[in-house]
Order: structure tokens, then C-alpha cells, then sequence
């Protein structure tokens, strides 16, 4: 008895299953990123980026992708450097996770240190930061 070979074909996105199929990797990639969350940073001449950040980045690397001159991070998010120094938002400040004992230390090196500073380079960022605010200090440095 003859067998009849069957040719995979590739599939074709006009073809019912491909074309679902190709709707659900959509969605679930869309599941699996969710919408990024925005940061607006604010520089020390009132100069305003808002721009999209990765959720399981950090604030810092945000700002650096995205051209911020106002962040430095000369160690690359290291918490030895306190270049990638900024004033959060009062009203994000208390939502955001607390300092640990290395980014307090940390920021005894920061230039003009406030209540509300934080290295940037320590905050994650999250869906929850969707709208997060901060401002970088007139300079970065030691
Ligand atoms: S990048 Fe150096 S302390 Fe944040």
C-alpha cells in the first residue's frame, strides 16, 4: 500500500488558524510586557522628558536610554557613585520602596541631598510607577 506524503506548508497568515494563532502570540505578548509605564524627568533648567520606561529597568537606565544629561551613573548602577542622584516627587516619594542602608549611605555623597532624594539607579521600575516624577539636581558630582 502506497503512503501519500503530505508538504508542510508555511502558514499562511490569511489562513483562519494561522492568522489566530497569530493573534493570540500578540496578546500574549502584550500580556506578558503590559503597557510600559511612564516617567517624566524633570532637569534642573525645567527641561521635560516624558518617555516610555521597561518594566525590570531602573529609573537610571531610563534616563541614560533616553538622552537625560541630568543623570550621570558614572558606576553603571553600582550604588558607589551617587551621579545618578534625583528628587522624587512628593507625591510618589512615600509609594516608592525605601532606601536601603548602601543608598543612604550612598547619598551622604550626593550634592545637595534633600528629604526627597533618591539614587536612581536603586528604584525599579514597575507598572505601579506609571506616572512617577523626578528632578535632577543642578549637578551631579562629589
Ligand atoms: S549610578 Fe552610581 S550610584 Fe547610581
Amino acid at each position: 500500500m502506497a503512503t501519500k506524503l503530505r508538504r508542510r506548508q508555511a502558514p499562511n497568515p490569511s489562513d483562519g488558524f494561522a492568522r489566530d494563532m497569530h493573534y493570540i502570540a500578540g496578546r500574549e505578548s502584550e500580556r506578558a510586557t503590559g503597557p510600559m509605564p511612564q516617567i517624566t524627568y524633570i532637569e534642573h533648567d525645567g527641561t521635560t522628558h516624558q518617555v516610555e520606561a521597561e518594566v525590570g529597568s531602573t529609573v537610571m537606565e531610563t534616563a541614560i536610554r533616553n538622552g537625560i544629561t541630568g543623570i550621570v551613573a558614572e558606576c553603571g548602577g553600582a550604588c558607589s557613585c551617587a551621579t545618578c542622584h534625583v528628587y522624587v516627587d512628593e507625591a510618589w516619594f512615600e509609594r516608592l520602596p525605601k532606601r536601603s542602608p548602601e543608598e543612604e549611605d550612598m547619598l551622604d555623597f550626593a550634592f545637595d541631598a534633600k528629604p526627597t532624594s533618591r539614587l536612581s539607579c536603586q528604584i525599579k521600575v514597575e507598572p505601579a510607577l506609571d506616572g512617577l516624577v523626578v528632578r535632577t539636581p543642578p549637578y551631579q558630582g562629589r
